[in-house]
């Protein structure tokens, strides 16, 4: 079986090894990227896709680019002291001259495959979600043309990346990220419920180093700045080996093996503004509330539980020896 998906991503280092995922793994065809500000700027994000495309050796596959801001809220500053300022660990790589964009605009792109992949399209949203809110005004059936919506995005349970309540992607643009939740897709969150437990420690990213040619080489340097970050203030400080959360990878290996995680499922809301903006809520236990917000809208199904070590065997097989091809 191939799933045929589109990667809408802010490149970003563990988007880079969602790419490099998708690009090795035997059951996924990488059908398009679309690119979004978020870890950088729309047209860092572009350049980045590019040029991580032709690195892995990938560079028929098309991109389109996106949004460079959030649908209503001022845009944050783009964190470039988690991804670096070039979004791939100052590595600074830039695509050759000859390889470009495509002309339509990232919803475009997505609402078009939509149509000519005939129901069996996956879209993997792996940074803000405006690009996906902006493709969804353009073509409102798009939902029921999706096989499935996978995000990496938001927390229930888990504490926030960017506060208490909030994960990044959502944070960056929550009105999106709402209205996503509202649409009615076939909905699946990969947020840090799960991506928090998913650690790739120094001595997996050495094994890519070595045996997964240019792709691996890539991933290593670039994470060498991200690593930093994650073992000194992120999710993975106090471990015993320096390393980082794949979030976004996690996302891509849902699409290929979703026996690997454990989930709820509800009417979802994303708290648009105030102090709580970004979090993610959901109706777990069906309740009926006094506050109606998360009536008449179609249950999403969010990620809580993870079997790790499973899926960064997945990951490391697709990338390393290709043992799965
Ligand atoms: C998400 O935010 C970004 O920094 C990462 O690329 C990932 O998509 C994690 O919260
Ligand atoms: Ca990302």
């Amino acid at each position: 079986m191939t799933f045929p998906i589109i990667i809408d991503t802010d490149p970003g280092v563990d988007d880079a090894m969602a790419i490099a995922f998708a690009i090795a793994h035997p059951e996924i065809e990488l059908a398009g990227i679309t690119t979004v500000f978020g870890n950088v700027s729309a047209d860092q994000a572009t350049a980045n896709a590019l040029a991580l495309l032709e690195t892995f050796g990938a560079e028929q596959v098309p991109v389109a680019k996106g949004a460079a801001v959030p649908l209503i809220q001022t845009p944050f500053p783009h964190p470039d002291f988690v991804h670096g300022k070039d979004g791939l660990g100052n590595i600074d790589i830039k695509p050759a001259a000859k390889h470009a964009a495509v002309s339509e605009s990232a919803a475009q792109f997505i609402v078009d495959k939509a149509n000519e992949l005939k129901g069996e399209l996956t879209l993997v949203a792996i940074g803000p979600l405006t690009n996906v809110a902006l493709a969804l005004r353009l073509d409102p059936e798009l939902p029921s043309k999706l096989k499935q919506l996978v995000i990496m995005g938001g927390a229930v349970d888990e504490p926030g990346n960017v506060s208490p309540l909030a994960e990044a992607n959502f944070l960056s643009d929550p009105h999106s990220a709402d209205i996503v939740m509202g649409s009615g897709a076939k909905v699946v969150v990969v947020g840090l419920d799960v991506t928090h437990r998913v650690i790739l420690t120094d001595t997996s990213l050495r094994q890519l180093r070595d045996s997964a040619g240019d792709t691996g080489k890539l991933i290593w340097d670039a994470s060498r700045f991200y690593v930093n970050y994650y073992s000194n203030v992120g999710a993975a400080s106090g471990l015993e080996e320096p390393g980082c959360c794949m979030h976004d990878a996690a996302a891509v290996a849902y699409v290929v093996a979703p026996d690997l995680f454990d989930v709820i499922c509800g009417p979802a809301r994303v708290i648009p503004e105030g102090i709580g903006a970004g979090q993610l809520t959901i109706n777990r236990k069906g309740y009926t509330y006094l506050l109606k917000h998360w009536e008449n809208r179609s249950p999403v199904t969010v990620c809580m539980e993870v079997k790790d070590k499973e899926l960064v065997d997945l990951f490391l097989q697709a990338i390393c020896d290709g043992s799965l091809r």
